[in-house]
């Protein structure tokens, strides 16, 4: 039971939350000393006009700073290094990332190159960073990888063309400054996806074997207001209670997650996205249900604990699980979460995909530890569908 584990938790981001809080970001510059910033995004949100809302604040208060925008999708190897020895020749002293997943764990990769050199394939794994990386301080656009509070960064390594990750506490950000407003212009699609994200975190961090009560409690919370809110963030952007709960709901799934484990979906996902080069929330939202309906008769009490923070109702713990499932189908679907089939992966590469998800080491947090044989039903059936 997981009453009875030993469980350590520690939250070394300090979170500050709040309508307009992204106006904050000099006086954190100021607490942390630092006096050479270096912005850390990817050109979408440059494009969209979205840095803007940064770097006018900045530029009333006088901050002088640089900015590296080589960051890419699901990002590479590459982008780190690049954005590593920008920030030591322009001897910066503090990153800010800007963005979604992929610009803050970017950021979390250059914090360590930029002091430590090498190739960040060096820091695989846990604990093997030491010393003290640049500081970050994180700003969330969307509301799902939760990445401004997570201590991991997930890396894709083009030559080996699969996705890793790196975990440590000394590659969290000092301060995540969680604006909802910053959220507001983000596309339905993307609103979606990330929304289907932050909720496999929640499920993922709550039903890992190797969960803890305060994961436990968070997840169950953010899977509360992800179904509350994400329908609601889908159909109205400006509807900024809607943003705010999933900001709020992104956060707590991302502290649930980073304190227990994911599991099969994001071990898919993972090999989805390095393969495929997919993003990252919609193969997990393709996925999530799927492996829920394979795993379900493993975890029927945490199962039902779902449904009933979904809201549902049901009569047994079993009726409460297999109602769990389909609620996430339905949410999904209600989102416009495109089907598998969109991915045009042939069945010749499912056996990769199988191996490549068996070997994350994730799989064994799954309630129902999977073998590569079970990926391969897993996939053939959400070819089918
Ligand atoms: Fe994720």
């Amino acid at each position: 039971m997981d009453i009875l584990k030993t469980f350590s938790f520690e939250l070394p981001t300090r979170i500050e939350y709040g309508v307009g809080c992204a106006s904050r970001l000099p006086k954190e510059l100021a607490i942390l000393g630092a006096k050479k910033p270096m912005i850390v995004t990817d050109k979408g949100i440059v494009a969209s006009g979205l840095l803007e809302n940064i770097t006018v604040i900045l530029d009333e208060a006088g901050i002088r700073y640089d900015l590296f925008d080589g960051v890419e999708p699901n990002p590479r190897d590459e982008n780190v290094h690049r954005g590593a020895e920008m920030a030591r020749s322009l001897q910066s002293d503090c990153l800010i990332a800007i963005g979604g997943g992929s610009s803050i764990d970017c950021a979390k990769g250059i914090s360590i190159i930029a002091t430590h050199g090498g190739r960040i394939q060096d820091f695989q794994g846990a604990g093997k960073v030491s010393g003290t990386p640049l500081p970050i301080i994180t700003i969330p656009t969307t509301a799902g990888s939760g990445s401004e509070v997570t201590f991991s960064s997930v890396i894709t390594d083009t030559e080996r063309k699969t996705k890793f990750s790196v975990r440590s506490t000394r590659i969290a950000a000092k301060v995540a400054i969680c604006d909802p407003e910053l959220t507001v212009s983000m596309p339905k699609n993307l609103t979606a996806a990330t929304g289907m994200d932050a909720l496999t975190h929640a499920i993922e961090g709550y039903t890992a074997n190797c969960s803890e009560p305060i994961a436990n409690a968070v997840g169950l919370y953010a899977v509360e207001l992800i179904f509350k809110y994400l329908r609601r963030a889908v159909a109205k952007g400006d509807d900024i209670e809607g943003r705010a709960g999933m900001l709020t709901a992104s956060i707590l799934a991302a502290i649930s997650f980073s304190h227990s484990d994911v599991a099969a979906v994001h071990c898919i996902a993972e090999a989805l996205g390095g393969m495929y080069d997919k993003p990252h929330g919609v193969c997990n939202a393709v996925c999530l249900p799927e492996i829920m309906d394979y795993s379900k008769d493993y975890c029927i009490p945490k199962y039902a604990r779902l449904a009933a923070a979904m809201g549902l109702e049901f009569a047994s713990a079993e009726e409460g699980a297999a109602a769990a499932v389909e609620a996430v189908k339905k949410l999904s679907k209600d989102v416009g979460i495109p089907p598998f089939s969109s991915f045009e992966i042939p069945e010749s590469r499912f056996r990769e995909i199988a191996v490549k998800s068996f070997e994350n080491l994730s799989n064994a947090s799954n309630p129902r530890i999977l073998t590569i044989d079970d990926y391969m039903v897993i996939l053939k059936k959400l070819a089918s569908r």
